[in-house]
């Protein structure tokens, strides 16, 4: 079978290899998945002018965010439980985005803890929050990104409660606890052979290293949702950031904004950046895709700081598309937990090279050398940029 190129070359190997219950986990969103969908048709209808004898022989698509340099203007979203999906894989993907030459961003709910992937990092990665109960151990957890060096803290704040996703349940990830719950997920484990040896074996211990402690010695998958329903803080506001800033002072971006008016908020709360994003797809269903919500979020701050979207990007292409639709930079969650599911840290490396091949041809190919030139200019249609407002 030839290697994988595209994201749907990914995830049909991802889901060959991965039992049902983690390959639905991450393939899924919430409710009717209406949402998820757009996120991918939205972005994929917005069309470029294509431009010709514009001299693209060189072109660069690196670009500067929170004082580093990247590459490309992609970096690694936080997705949870990435440690399921190959042997010890924070740490892999960690390597392939240093590789790449961009961020990788770690959940709080990783398997890998801060400090494994610090041992496995050269560089600063970003470091991912959800707003916990327990005040006095998200300091401790702050400090300790702190003390590892992290580059960036992004605090995600679309999750006051887990969005209600079906999938999980038909799957056996959620709602099957105890004995009957095990029987389940271990019979799709053991139709995996090679992922129940690589992952299930030598890939343990399986708890999540960050929130161990507050976790008390459970480990169970169920344990893990249950702990998110009774810890995550639905209490939290805006005033939370002056609480999280006593104990970071370097860049802050709050992740899971879609409203123009929750933008404002942020960059009054001294935000350096936010990320323009419906988790997803997997929170509330019927929301904005990233793609629509973008360029009213973008008119709404002004340039006050820097705006990151995520949702739906498949390929470099569509990386084009949402800086065309505003935004300073973008993350991927699915493509690149496709790609370490189908190889490892190798997998994600090569994606991300592909990725950026894309993004080369198609600034080539829309007249742009740098990523300052890409902007609502190279949409075929301007009106795609006050999307969001016409429909
Ligand atoms: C996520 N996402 C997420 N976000 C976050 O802030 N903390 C987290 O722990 C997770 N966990 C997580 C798990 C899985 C399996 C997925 C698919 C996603 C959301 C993620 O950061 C990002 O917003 C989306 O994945 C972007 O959409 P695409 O690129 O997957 O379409």
């Amino acid at each position: 079978m030839p290697a994988p190129v595209s994201f749907a070359d990914y995830r049909t190997e991802a889901r060959r290899r991965l039992p049902r219950f983690l390959f639905d986990y991450v393939d899924g969103g919430s409710y009717d998945e209406a949402t998820l969908g757009r996120n991918v048709t939205d972005l994929a209808a917005i069309a470029l002018r294509q431009r010709v004898l514009r001299d693209v022989s060189p072109v660069d698509p690196a670009t500067e965010l929170f004082g580093r340099t990247l590459a490309m203007p992609v970096a690694l979203a936080p997705v949870g439980l990435a440690g399921m999906y190959h042997r010890r894989g924070e740490t892999q993907a960690v390597r392939a985005a240093e590789a790449a030459g961009i961020p990788f961003c770690l959940s709080t709910v990783s398997v890998c803890a801060l400090d494994e992937v610090a041992k496995a990092a050269s560089q600063p990665f970003w470091f991912q929050l959800y707003m916990i109960r327990d005040r006095g151990f998200i300091r401790d957890l702050l400090q300790k990104a702190a003390a590892l060096g992290c580059g960036a803290l992004v605090f995600t704040v679309d999750m006051p409660v887990p969005g209600a996703r079906y999938r999980d349940y038909r799957s056996g990830l959620a709602g099957a606890s105890g004995f009957a719950g095990d029987l389940r997920r271990f019979a799709q484990a053991a139709m995996h052979p090679r992922w129940a040896w690589d992952v299930g074996l030598r890939g343990r211990p399986h708890h999540l290293g960050n929130v161990a402690p507050v976790l008390e010695g459970s480990t169970g998958l169920e344990d893990f949702f249950a702990w998110m329903r009774d810890n995550f803080d639905a209490s939290a506001t805006w005033a939370d950031i002056d609480f999280i800033r006593q104990s970071w002072s370097g860049p802050l971006i709050i992740k899971g904004i879609l409203d123009p008016d929750d933008a404002r908020a942020a960059a009054d709360a001294g935000a350096d950046g936010i990320v323009v994003s419906n988790h997803g797809g997997r929170q509330l269903d019927g929301a904005l895709s990233a793609a629509r919500a973008l360029p009213a979020v973008v008119d709404a701050i002004a340039g006050r700081l820097r705006v990151l979207a995520d949702g739906g990007v498949r390929s470099g292409l569509d990386v084009v598309r949402m800086l065309a639709l505003g935004a300073d930079g973008v993350l991927i969650g699915r493509p690149w937990v496709y790609a370490l599911a189908s190889g490892g840290e190798r997998g994600v490396a090569r994606m991300l090279q592909v990725m950026e091949a894309e993004i080369r041809v198609a600034m080539a190919l829309t007249g742009c050398t740098r990523i300052a030139d890409i902007d609502q200019d190279i949409l075929a249609d301007r009106g795609e940029a006050r999307v969001a407002d016409r429909r």
